[in-house]
């Protein structure tokens, strides 16, 4: 997977070279690129954002370095959008990513939530491009042009809260996808039980190690019994019932015909 980000902070993106995705990198499994979006300013300042039309505070991305850096990295020529040609206005959704065609991500918090669904989908394509916004945001006609130009174009919100940039939204985004990429993990089996995973998706229940005791306190005496029926079912009784208690929507939106007998009891 190649994988572009542009950042006003390209230096922010170093720590990607660490850890595991510095590892897959080393192996060729995927190589990871930050360009500094001034690059391709041509003032004395390297400006890149302007007043927002129609007043307010703050400032916002201006459209036309951000499409001299796309259509650069995009391999696209400039384009002018008929006056008539209908715009698709519509943000981030969870469609099938066609790994041949480039993935256009601008972080954004008024955008659809990124869930672990997105992050799957995403984790097929050959190449994602990310788009960090700064101060107030991005100009609205930057995705809309790149959707008219056939680019698969995603906006989505990490959270309910307000970064001061997307630098920090693009790299949780970018561990989520990048580990469920064939061959990324160690050991592959560790992603299949996590929470968020799946069809039926619970938050995952609670994890022991040795010793059995600790400090006054006993790890469950059923995850010790050797008996993997009572331990799945032990474990799969406090996903619901932590699922039920921490995230109620989770619970409604359960497939009832993958549910078996002993789950309809909790
Ligand atoms: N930029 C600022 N805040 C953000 C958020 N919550 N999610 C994605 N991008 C952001």
């Amino acid at each position: 997977m190649k994988i572009d980000i542009v950042s006003v902070f390209p230096e922010y993106f170093e720590v990607l070279n660490l850890s595991l995705l510095g590892k897959a990198q080393a192996k060729g499994l995927v190589t990871v690129q930050a360009h500094n979006l001034r690059d391709w300013t041509h003032d004395v300042h390297h400006s890149v954002d302007d007043t927002p039309v129609g007043g307010g505070a703050g400032m916002v991305m201006k459209p036309e370095v951000w499409s001299e850096c796309l259509d650069d990295l995009l391999g696209l020529a400039p384009a002018i959008i008929a006056a008539d040609a209908a715009v698709d206005d519509a943000v981030a959704d969870d469609a099938a990513v066609d790994p041949s065609r480039p993935v256009l991500i601008f972080p954004n918090p008024s955008a659809p939530l990124f869930t672990q669904q997105d992050a799957t989908e995403l984790s097929h394509a050959d190449h994602l491009l990310f788009g960090c916004g700064r101060y107030e945001g991005y100009d609205a006609r930057i995705p809309q042009y790149y959707r008219a130009q056939g680019v698969d174009v995603r906006e989505y919100s990490i959270g309910d809260y307000v970064l001061n940039g997307g630098e920090v939204a693009v790299s949780v985004m970018l561990e989520a996808i990048t580990r469920l990429m064939p061959g990324f993990m160690g050991n592959p089996a560790s992603i299949v039980e996590e929470s968020y995973t799946g069809g039926n998706a619970l938050l995952e229940h609670r994890q022991y190690t040795k010793p059995a005791e600790w400090r006054g306190l006993r790890v469950p005496d059923v995850l010790l019994s050797g008996d993997h029926g009572k331990v799945d079912r032990f474990r799969r009784d406090e996903a619901l019932s932590k699922t039920s208690g921490l995230r109620p929507d989770l619970i409604e939106g359960l497939d009832c015909t993958q549910l078996d007998k002993a789950d309809r009891k909790t």
